[in-house]
Formats: structure tokens, C-alpha cells, sequence
């Protein structure tokens, strides 16, 4: 949805802003590509840029930055102690979150270690709406598990629930009875809720599971990393909040939690990463963890450049103009791809727009990778590089068993204000073929596996030459094009 209409009535998302820097892209051809793919072990992770169109694998520290932002990095005040710019960042962040105190730290997974090692004991829970593959990481490091409890309409690929991240309010009461609240760690939201396609959280379950959690006297802890998306789909999708501003939203939000914190590598399109709180016993001990992990509590492992530009690209994510940039590209790319047939997640979400590999491959056994396999043949045919969300981006049981994932995803991630319409039209046009040939898409299997999150650098292999099958077909199809 966009302010703009046209006369034709189409829905085109229109950009609000100006390209005045640019990076030249190379679209190689498609035998290069595939020979890039083996080299790569069938895992996008581990392609070159060189080889790569347009690199749709993540929304993280990708995102364009602003005019304001460049300049804001050139009055940065770099000291080890007492630097101005921590001073500028604490401001806007108070202001915005309406929060107490505020610590750095270099990444969003970095905020997540040090609050699973404050409040994660052995043999602890913590529930959550779905988990994140670093967040888990750091739970289950620390001796806790994770429990999900989102809707079932979550779960769904296809649905026309607004929002699709929220919490089922009495598997939260069931799993607290069932639990006992002195086993539980926290509660946590992921709002956007990444790996179930960038669903957001309505403000309404939001405000019920904080009055669940403070009746309980139990820690709400908030992951805003994709706070931007979720705004602007509460804004959109929530008719009470259709004239409140976005900072009277976040302010909303933020006084329903006890902890929020967020990857600036997407929320406020910088890179770094801080944790918020109001608690100052709570933030005594994680602010231990902050030397010792991160670096002095003035810059907590960010570039004092990077600082700046945060603070300035957090206060431009209060502007619906910004957040709306990812969203509508989204839906306009899930769209075309839905009128092709392609199964993607709807209604479309943040983040990126998420190809169902179940639906895609359904030839292909979970154990062989659909999503990995869907996401190696998206580069073979386009030169766009997306993500494995799937059976992959988990981590095998302690038995070694595989854990089949809930959803088998290939994540085309739209960065801030990146790609243009065309590019995501070209984007639209090779999965379509795709789709038409997806028969011709096999299965993957390991060659070397790490432990733990294997999706990194594991490299696997394809099941028979069915590589060498799409490049021959995309070239029987496309003639001379690259
Ligand atoms: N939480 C969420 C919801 C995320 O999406 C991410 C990162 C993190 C935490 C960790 O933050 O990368 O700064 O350490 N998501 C990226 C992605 C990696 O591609 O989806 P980080």
C-alpha cells in the first residue's frame, strides 16, 4: 500500500527518495553462475560478490544510508572513554524508546549474549513467538531452551492474518503453568518475526502478553531489530493506529517491555547494535558483560562513525516515508510472483519476500534441503543471491537426528532503499521461470558440516548433475541473454 495512486489504478511502490551514489553490478553469465555455485559448496553464504547481481541474501548492514547520515559520520568524536557521540546515540535512543539506560554493543547477536548470560541459567526456558537462529544459539550456549508459541496461523504459509508474529496468549499461559515461573528466563518478541517471513506483532498482543508477563512477574524482552517493518505494518494494518505518529508507537511499545534490543545492522540502517532498560540492577550486570565482550561502554565495539549514523538513521526511521521503502517493494515483488503462481508467504511481510521451497520442491525431501536447493537454483538462473531458511538454518538434534524445520524458506531480503522496481520486475521474471522448470531442481546433501550454525560455512553437494540440467535449460529458454 502507498500514499501515491496512480490513474490506472495499478499498485506500483513508488520511491521516496533520490539515487546519488551507486555501485556498478555485474550479471554474469549463466554457466559462470553455476560454476560460481559449485565453487560457492551449493551454499550462498559462500559466494564472492563478484559473481553476484544483485545480493538479496540479507537486509543486515546492507541497507542505504542517508545524505544525513554520511554527514553525521563526519562528527564523530572518537575517544576510547567518554565519547560525545555515545552521548549523541543515548539521547535519541531515550527520546525515541522513552527507555532509561542504553548499552552498546557491536551487533544484534552480541546484545543477545550478554542478556542470555545475565539472565540464562542451566536447565532454564525461554518462550518466545518463534526463535532467531543467533538467539537460539546464545539460549541454548548458555544452558536454556527455547520454546515457540506462536499463533497457529503463523504457521501458515498462505493467510490473510495482518498479524502473523503474534503470540498464542494461552500456550504463553500454558507454558508458564506447565514450567513454573522460576524456570522461565524471559519471554521474548521478535517483532518483525523473522524466520516465519518478516510477520509483524500487533500492538494488541503485544499489550496482552506485557500484562501477562507482569502479572506473572516474568522479563519481557523485546527484539526490535525489525522494528521498522513491524511500525509501518501496525500504522497500515491496525486501523487505531492509523493517524498515531510512528514515535508514539515505538514509545507504546517500548513501555510494555523490560528489555529491547536491536541489530543497527537493520534498525536505523547503520551498523552496531545496543540493548535497552529501565531496570538498574538489570543493567548493572549486563553492563559487566559490555568491556569485557564488546569494548569500553562508550563505543561497545561500533565505529564512533557508525554511532553517528545510527543516530541519525533512528531518528529517520520515525518517517513513514523511510520505513515504507522495504514493505512495499516486497508486496510488489510478492505479488507479481503470486500472479505467476509462485508460492510465496502472504500476506507479504518485512524483510524480504519468502519463497515456499515446500511448495516449490515438493519432489525434494526435507532431509535433501528444498529451501537450500531452491535458494542455490535462484542464483544459477538470475544471479540473485538469497537465503536458505529452512532445515538448514537449524541445528541437527542432540542425537544427531535431523530437526525438520516448520517451514522451508528461500528469503529474497530487500535492503533499504537498495534495488530498483526493475531489478525486482527481472528478479520476478527468473523465479517465474523457475517455477515453470522446477522439476529440474534436486536435492543437496553435506560435504562438510559444522556444528553449530552449519548454515554459515557448511558446503554441501547436489544429489545428480541437475545444475548442469537448469543452466542448459535456462539456455535453450533465454537464447543469448544473459
Ligand atoms: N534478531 C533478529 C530478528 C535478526 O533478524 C537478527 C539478524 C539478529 C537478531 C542478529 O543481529 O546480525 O546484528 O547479529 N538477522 C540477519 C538476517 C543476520 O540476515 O536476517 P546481528
Amino acid at each position: 500500500m502507498n500514499n501515491v495512486k496512480f490513474l490506472s489504478g495499478e499498485n506500483i511502490p513508488l520511491e521516496m527518495h533520490k539515487v546519488r551514489m551507486v555501485q556498478k553490478v555485474n550479471l554474469v553469465p549463466v554457466e559462470d553462475r553455476l560454476n560460481a555455485m559449485h565453487e560457492a559448496g551449493f551454499n550462498t553464504f559462500l559466494l564472492q560478490n563478484r559473481d553476484v547481481f544483485m545480493d538479496m541474501l540479507t537486509d543486515s548492514g546492507v541497507n542505504a544510508m542517508s545524505q544525513n547520515q554520511y554527514a553525521a559520520m563526519m562528527q564523530a568524536d572518537d575517544s576510547y572513554a567518554g565519547s560525545e557521540t555515545y552521548y549523541r546515540l543515548e539521547a535519541v535512543l531515550q527520546d525515541i524508546f522513552g527507555m532509561k539506560y542504553f548499552l552498546p554493543a557491536h551487533q544484534g547477536r552480541a546484545c543477545e549474549n550478554i542478556i542470555a548470560q545475565t539472565l540464562v541459567k542451566p536447565g532454564m526456558v525461554t518462550i518466545m513467538n518463534y526463535h532467531f537462529t543467533t538467539t537460539k544459539a546464545h539460549i541454548t550456549l548458555n544452558g536454556g531452551t527455547v520454546e515457540e508459541i506462536l499463533t497457529d496461523e503463523g504457521f501458515k504459509i498462505q493467510s490473510d492474518a495482518p498479524f502473523k508474529g503474534d503470540i498464542d496468549i494461552d500456550k504463553l499461559k500454558e507454558a508458564i503453568n506447565r514450567n513454573g515461573k522460576d524456570n522461565i528466563a524471559f519471554v521474548r518478541i521478535e517483532a518483525g518475526t523473522n524466520l516465519i517471513g518478516g510477520q509483524p506483532v500487533s500492538m494488541k498482543n503485544m499489550r496482552e502478553v506485557s500484562k501477562v508477563c507482569r502479572d506473572e512477574g516474568l522479563r519481557l524482552v523485546f527484539d526490535a531489530s525489525l522494528l521498522g517493518d513491524n511500525l509501518y505494518f501496525i500504522k497500515v494494518r491496525d486501523p487505531e493506529y492509523k493517524f498515531v505518529s510512528i514515535k508514539a508507537i515505538t514509545q507504546e511499545i517500548a513501555s510494555l517491555m523490560d528489555v529491547v534490543y536491536f541489530s543497527a545492522r537493520k534498525l536505523g540502517s547503520a551498523r552496531g547494535g545496543g540493548i535497552l532498560v529501565n531496570d538498574e540492577e538489570l543493567m548493572l550486570k549486563m553492563r559487566e558483560l559490555v568491556p569485557l565482550y564488546e569494548g569500553f561502554l562508550t563505543y561497545g565495539g561500533m565505529s564512533v562513525r557508525e554511532m553517528e549514523a545510527l543516530a541519525v538513521g533512528l531518528q529517520e526511521t520515525m518517517d513513514f516515508d523511510v520505513i515504507n521503502q522495504t514493505p512495499i517493494i516486497v508486496e510488489a515483488l510478492c505479488n507479481e510472483l503470486l500472479k505467476n503462481n509462485v508460492p510465496v508467504v502472504t500476506p507479504p511481510g518485512g524483510l524480504g519476500c519468502h519463497v515456499d521451497a515446500m511448495q516449490f520442491c515438493d519432489h525434494i525431501p526435507q532431509s535433501q534441503y528444498p529451501a537450500g536447493a531452491l535458494a542455490a537454483s535462484i542464483f544459477i538462473a538470475s544471479g540473485v543471491r538469497c537465503m536458505e531458511r529452512g532445515t538448514m538454518s537449524e541445528q541437527r538434534n542432540e542425537d544427531g537426528s535431523e530437526r525438520l524445520a516448520e517451514m522451508e524458506l528461500a528469503r529474497i531480503a530487500v535492503p533499504r532503499r537498495v534495488f530498483t522496481l526493475s531489478q525486482v520486475k527481472y528478479t520476478a521474471d527468473r523465479l517465474t521461470w523457475l517455477y515453470k522448470n522446477r522439476h529440474l531442481i534436486g536435492g543437496l546433501e553435506f560435504v562438510e558440516e559444522p556444528k553449530m550454525l552449519r548454515f554459515f560455512f557448511g558446503r554441501l553437494k547436489p544429489i545428480g548433475n541437475w545444475p548442469e540440467q537448469l543452466a542448459a535449460q535456462f539456455r535453450k529458454d533465454y537464447g543469448d541473454s544473459l
